[in-house]
């Protein structure tokens, strides 16, 4: 039986190993994975991996932010996740108070729809609780968005949700077998650390980390947690970024609270003493970039299971949009690009320094993600049936990673200069390529807008 391609050679990878196979797609999904199979057309993968598209669950494309807008748009971000291997990604749709969710859902559909190259979903992220809201939440479930997002900070930005709306959105949320994200960090803790440093005179990018110490993302994780274990809701962390917060999920686990954590590259691989540099404020996010140790914690977790999903949050600002801050650490925009390297630098940090296997990095970045967020099994998986988001990875390229050689419209990168070994060569969206050999040939508007499922479970470990 013919094919329309053929990927022919490679070694497919998936998490209970790896298989030396031709993959055979017939229009978007997969038709057979075996010896010898023939198609119309044959891309020649010997030599590298063949592995599912990468699933970025937590990005901000042109998000207006800390006064202006973030700098990759959908088209361009959408390409930059296709030039690192990222075949689906999830957004937000974030409420604009006294507007509805279900409105701020059209108009970032509207925004991205016939943009993007790669596919990709919303979150519906909260920013009140009233009967309005709750009676949204079902219908937008139903609508192929069952996770929402939620801020225990940004009062000025009017996103932040008390601890009784996070209680009822859990509640709410659960009953519908729906998730809640929520960005854990005390607002008062740092509201009284910006005063005090205020107060004497601390100036500079690194008080960003001095006002917001470990304890200000932890104790939130702990409230965030005892409030989903009494409203028996189903609660994600995201962008985890330290030991402390770590201990506190492990200890809901073990009280069985439906509770699971993301951590993303940048609290794996920087630390706080680049914000004494003269360009530190460019590395400026929230929370901050942390200490060693907590990287070390980060790192076991991953390996262990007890942090499930490894995702970027990607915010990119130009060093033109980070200038705005002229010396104020409150008002630098606060985000880092990160879409494009999601992949190669956990590969390279990853797998290549032997923190975990190829395995469990599919886990973190295909299977985990596809299982929460209620994608699985269409997507994070090369199996008979499944969606054609396929990526050809080169384990021995060694690429010395530059500004210059990405997607993003940033004009730094945080990790100028590391050296990675491992990089995706062709990017599959749908059987369509996107990228091939490293060039981009894919289209704006290939990629489409997925509904998911209500959220399943990702397995363990
Ligand atoms: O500083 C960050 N992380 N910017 C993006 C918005 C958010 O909090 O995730
Ligand atoms: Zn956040
Ligand atoms: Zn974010």
């Amino acid at each position: 039986m013919s094919y329309d391609l053929v990927i022919h050679g490679g070694m497919i990878a998936s998490s209970s190993g790896l298989t030396r196979a031709d993959l055979a797609i017939r229009g978007e999904t997969i038709a057979a994975i075996g010896a010898d199979l023939e198609g119309r057309e044959t891309l020649e993968a010997s030599g590298k991996l063949v592995l599912p598209g990468a699933i970025d669950v937590h990005t901000h494309f042109q998000l207006p932010f800390c006064g202006t807008v973030s700098a990759d748009d959908f088209a361009n971000g959408s390409k930059a996740a296709a030039m690192g291997g990222v075949t689906t990604f999830i957004d937000f749709a974030i409420q604009a108070k006294p507007a509805s969710i279900t409105e701020a859902i059209a108009r970032r559909r509207a925004e991205a729809d016939g943009q993007v190259c790669v596919d990709y979903g919303l979150h519906a992220a909260l920013t009140e609780w009233n009967a309005a809201r709750q009676a949204e939440i079902g219908p937008i479930i139903a609508a192929g968005i069952p996770t929402f997002k939620m801020f225990m900070i940004y009062k000025s930005q009017g996103w932040q949700s008390t601890d009784a709306d996070l209680f009822c959105a859990l509640r709410e949320t659960a009953r519908h077998g729906g998730m809640v994200g929520v960005h854990a960090e005390s607002d008062d803790l740092i509201n009284l650390l910006q005063a005090e440093a205020e107060r004497d005179g601390l100036k500079g990018a690194y008080i960003h980390a001095v006002t917001r110490p470990a304890v200000t993302e932890s104790e939130a994780v702990a409230r965030a947690i005892n409030i989903a274990e009494a409203a028996g809701g189903r609660l994600y962390i995201v962008h985890m970024s330290t030991g402390a917060s770590l201990e506190r999920v492990e200890d809901g686990l073990l009280r069985g609270v439906d509770v699971h954590a993301e951590t993303g590259p940048h609290y794996l691989l920087l630390d706080d003493e680049l914000f004494k540099r003269a360009d530190g404020h460019h590395f400026a996010t929230c929370p901050p970039i942390r200490k060693p140790a907590d990287q070390e914690r980060l790192w076991e977790g991953l390996g262990n299971g007890s942090v499930e999903v490894l995702a970027t949050d990607t915010c990119t600002f130009t060093s033109a949009q980070k200038a705005m801050w002229q010396g104020d650490y409150r008002k630098i925009p606060m985000g880092m690009p990160g879409i494009e390297l999601l992949l190669p630098l956990t590969y390279s940090k990853g797998v290549g320094e032997r923190r975990f296997d190829l395995a469990q990095m599919l886990k973190l970045l295909c299977e985990n993600p596809a299982r929460l967020f209620g994608l699985w099994p269409r997507k994070g998986t090369l199996s008979v049936g499944s969606d054609a988001d396929v990526v050809l990875f080169d384990p021995k390229l060694q690429v010395t990673i530059s500004h210059r050689d990405l997607a993003t419209h940033c004009d730094y990168n945080p990790f100028e200069g590391t050296r990675v070994t491992g990089w995706p060569v062709t990017t599959l969206v749908r059987g369509r390529p996107v990228v091939r050999d490293r060039k981009f040939v894919g289209q704006a508007g290939h990629g489409r807008f997925i509904a998911r499922e209500p959220a399943g479970f990702a397995e363990r470990g």
